[in-house]
């Protein structure tokens, strides 16, 4: 097999860039890629020297030149300016190449992440605004403490007792919950009712960030070998003093788990590239959305970390298995969304709570917090009735409920499945045996008006036109219908 033209077809398709030297220093291999990262021509590099072309590197900085020393450099993020001045940010990986004991040639692969690398400073330039707010003008962010979490189930109770301590400790802490079950709500009240108050509060969602850069954001980074750059903070030292909270710490690579976990028992920390330990006072809260035993068995979670962060362990319970709290949840909801000028505060009928008393969450409070504000949007004359409560799985749901009582009726095949219903299911085919003709005919008027309802996401006047009646009177229908 020709390996000189196996290679020759292969460099061109890579997404490295490689550039090799033999052990004299002279270029052999240099890419396109690697040609197009550093904008030099390719020409004015191959059949050179090293030294004579790079002459503006510094020969202990170039990773090449020690790889021909046999030093590997693995990983290495490096930010330079290309001969346009353009910042590029590559990841290299330089490693000597071995035959029978001596070093015959140097490789070295790089990736560009320029792209990536401006999205992690974005990041970090919010997260940062996040912490200095501009002085004046702004309303002050508001925060959460302990006053904002509502309920009183036993199991929430319990969970908000937990972070009471938790906020009189420096220990760190665990929450595990469902989304939208109010880990962060709870994370800021450990914050803003501790010593740590004046100090950041900052939050980052491991499961948002390439993994490559988590690091980097974390730990931050010092500038690469070539010219360029400036040293970077990492999320650590710009919350030193305060609170960091690591969600989704389980979606963290395994090795970065371990170094966090070094972190929190020496309280140091290193920059990406660095040399220099630097000392940070930062209390991690870490948060999963998965039932932690289940995540170390997949070796998704440490255990060792775990049980590090889980000096204090908080479990928040779904809203489902706290229904008893709804009510006084919903009515923070219209206190906090449901003024708009017009009404001093909206009213919510019983039955519409009892509908929202129904429904069973998967996104939890924020879920109800969203259908709240829907439902005021809706609501006229400031009174939130059962048909101004839409739960977004809601109509298929109706659909297949009717799609049920047809086939119990024996007008689909065995088997037929809910979704090749029609979409409006004829009336009369859910009429039941045994019915007087007014309540026959009330439970079908009933079945229109909830699709027009349906039809016109709840607003009254459109549901009423299209009816062909009065807004005044579909309104009536619908309050007298939250009466019986
Ligand atoms: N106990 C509570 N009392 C009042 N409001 C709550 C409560 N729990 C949650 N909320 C509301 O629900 C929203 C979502 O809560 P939060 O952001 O803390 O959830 P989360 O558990 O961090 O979710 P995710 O896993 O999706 O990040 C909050 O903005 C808040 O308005
Ligand atoms: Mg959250």
């Amino acid at each position: 097999m020709d390996y000189k033209k196996l290679l020759t077809s292969l460099i061109p398709e890579m997404d490295e860039g490689i550039h090799v030297v033999d052990r004299d220093g002279v270029n052999v291999i240099y890419s396109q890629k690697m040609a197009d990262m550093e904008k030099i021509r390719r020409e004015d590099v191959i059949g050179k020297n090293f030294r004579e072309v790079f002459s503006y590197i510094p020969e202990n900085e170039s990773t090449l030149l020690q790889a021909l020393k046999g030093h590997t450099t693995e990983a290495q993020q490096q930010t330079f300016l290309n001969v346009y001045g353009k910042e590029i940010t590559t990841i290299n990986t330089t490693v000597p190449i071995w035959d029978n004991g001596e070093v015959i040639a140097a490789m070295e692969l790089a990736r560009d992440i320029t792209e990536i690398k401006s999205m992690a400073d974005r990041i970090l330039a919010l997260q940062e605004e996040k912490i200095a707010p501009p002085k004046m003008s702004q309303p002050k962010i508001r925060h959460y403490t302990f006053y904002d979490l509502i309920g009183s189930a036993p199991a929430f109770e319990e969970a908000v007792s937990v972070a009471r301590r938790a906020a009189r400790s420096e220990a760190p802490v665990f929450i595990y919950g469902e989304t939208g079950t109010g880990k962060e709500l709870f994370a800021q009240s450990i914050h803003y009712d501790g010593a740590r108050k004046s100090r950041p509060f900052l939050a980052q969602n491991c499961a948002a960030i390439p993994e490559s850069l988590l690091e980097g954001i974390l730990f931050g980074t010092v500038k690469g070998s070539f010219t360029g750059a400036v040293d970077r903070a990492g999320l650590f030292e710009q919350a030193n003093g305060g609170t960091l909270l690591l969600d989704e710490i389980s979606a963290m690579p395994y090795d970065l788990q371990s170094k966090l976990l070094r972190v929190l028992q020496e309280k140091y920390i290193r920059r990406v590239g660095g040399t220099r330990d630097i000392p940070v006072d930062v209390r991690i809260i870490g948060t999963v959305n998965e039932p932690p035993e289940e995540l170390i068995a997949r070796n998704a979670l440490r255990s060792d970390l775990f049980y590090r962060l889980a000096v204090i362990n908080i479990e928040l319970p779904p809203l489902r298995d706290r229904k008893e709290d709804i009510r006084a949840l919903a009515e923070r909801f219209l206190d906090k969304h449901g003024r708009d000028g017009r009404y001093n505060r909206y009213s919510m009928t019983m039955e519409a709570l009892e509908k929202l008393r129904g429904y069973d969450y998967p996104g939890n409070v924020r879920e109800l917090e969203n259908i709240i504000i829907a439902a005021t949007a809706m609501a006229e004359d400031g009174e939130i009735l059962s048909a101004h409560i839409r739960f977004p799985f809601e109509v298929t749901a109706r659909r297949q409920a009717q799609s049920r009582k047809a086939e119990t009726a024996g007008q689909t095949e065995p088997g037929g499945d809910a979704a090749a219903w029609p979409e409006a299911v004829n009336p009369t085919a859910l009429t039941e045996e045994g019915l007087s003709l007014p309540e026959r005919l009330r439970r079908i008027e009933a079945d229109l008006i909830d699709e027009a309802m349906e039809r016109n996401g709840g607003n009254i006047s459109r549901a009423a036109a299209e009816l062909g009646i009065k807004r005044q009177g579909l309104q009536y229908k619908l309050r007298e219908r939250e009466k019986k």
